[in-house]
């Protein structure tokens, strides 16, 4: 086991395999401390060690944006990160997005205008639009259609219900 130094990220440590890295993150507001090997992918430790189980993996190569989720504010596919380069990192989830058990308005928003039909993709599909928003309140769809959300995939192809609550 080794733990993490000053000099820079986990990732740049030179360790084995199998050797765990110790890394710190803060997940939807809470800290977790966790030891992972330094091969385990960002979306893997969110799902298989913290139980976020809304990250979801459709492809694993970058490609269907299923895995979304924000990280220092910024969208991310957690697919395409390492769990030991998100040490010390804030990271946005589903899972974070209600309060007191009241759904976050883009979620009340896909749900009104019926935004998925497997759901799948969704949690993904709402992560970057919370992003967009956050970015960009006020896009255009063209913004939406090339920008924002180009990057997630819907295996049931109903993007057009998902743009709608962006209308
Ligand atoms: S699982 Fe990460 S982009 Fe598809
Ligand atoms: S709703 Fe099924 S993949 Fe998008």
């Amino acid at each position: 086991m080794r733990f993490r130094g000053d000099g820079g990220m986990a990732a740049t440590l030179k360790v084995g395999p199998e050797e765990k890295v110790r890394i710190r993150v803060k997940v939807n507001g809470v800290w977790y401390e966790r030891e992972v090997e330094p091969r385990k992918l960002l979306v893997h430790f969110l799902r298989e060690d913290l139980g976020l189980t809304s990250v979801h993996v459709g492809c694993d190569t970058g490609h269907c944006g299923a895995c979304t989720v924000i990280m220092n504010g910024v969208s991310v596919k957690s697919c395409q990160v390492l769990a030991v380069q998100a040490d010390g990192a804030e990271i946005l989830t589903l899972e974070g997005l209600a309060k007191d058990g009241k759904l976050h308005p883009i979620q009340e928003a896909f749900w009104e205008k019926h935004a998925l039909q497997c759901g799948y993709c969704t949690p993904g599909f709402i992560m970057e639009t919370y992003w967009l928003l956050s970015e960009n309140p006020n896009p255009t769809e063209e913004e939406i259609r090339r920008g924002g959300l180009s990057g997630n995939l819907c295996r049931c192809t109903g993007y057009q219900n998902i743009i709608e609550p962006l209308n």
